[in-house]
């Protein structure tokens, strides 16, 4: 199977966000010439699956068959153990129409609260796809553990990095030296593998 991608491929990220795609490039080490989805002219699918994995596939697949080009797509968000992994995929959806993780960090608060929880435990994932327009997918997945934090601290990140504490350490990643974060994060793993997978 042609599982390893040569370096200077066309390859989409099927996001719609220009800085998504930008940073993906980057986190590829510039070795491949990435167009967004929106540059490429495909629609976003509903995310219609039950996990990250299952998203991320089926939003690569769709950008591969709809473009032509193999397409590496992402699904990311925030588990909280007490709530039995929610937000989970549904991490963005928490947040509302506006985006408003102010609102997404207090609802987890309040369903801690709501529960009378004292595990505060978990975990963000990174899930990442990469399909060919023939069929074959590869699709890998990196978690960074920890514990929810209220309330909410430090404005460097974003989403939900404010109320993530990742293990051995007392700052959030809101707070955090964006470095740091990267040297750690689910992403940074999840893109390790892929790097693994993918590069010969
Ligand atoms: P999606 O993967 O673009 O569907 O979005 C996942 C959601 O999870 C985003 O809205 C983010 O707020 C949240 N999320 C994913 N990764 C991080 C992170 O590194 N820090 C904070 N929030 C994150």
């Amino acid at each position: 199977m042609p599982l390893i991608l040569p370096a200077g491929t066309r390859l989409v990220a099927a996001t719609h966000n220009a800085g998504k795609a930008r940073e993906i490039a980057a986190l590829l080490d510039g070795r491949f010439e990435v167009l967004s989805a929106a540059e490429a002219g495909v629609p976003e699918p509903d995310e219609t699956e039950s996990t990250f994995t299952g998203n991320a596939l089926l939003k690569a697949r769709h950008a591969a068959q709809r473009s032509g080009l193999p397409a590496l797509a992402d699904d990311s968000g925030l588990s909280v153990t007490a709530l039995d992994g929610a937000p989970g995929i549904f991490s963005a959806r928490w947040a509302g129409p506006d985006r408003d993780f102010a609102l997404a960090m207090r609802k987890v608060e309040t369903r801690l609260e709501e529960i009378g929880a004292t595990d505060f435990s978990a975990w963000f994932t990174s899930a990442l796809a990469v399909a060919w327009p023939d069929g074959p997918a590869v699709v890998v997945q990196g978690e960074v553990h920890g514990h929810v934090s209220f309330p909410p601290r430090g404005d460097r990140g974003f989403g939900y990095d404010p109320i993530f504490v990742p293990t051995g350490h007392s700052q959030t990643f809101g707070e955090m030296d964006p470095a740091a974060k990267d040297s750690m994060s689910h992403r940074a793993r999840a893109f390790e593998q892929l790097k693994g997978a993918l590069f010969d």
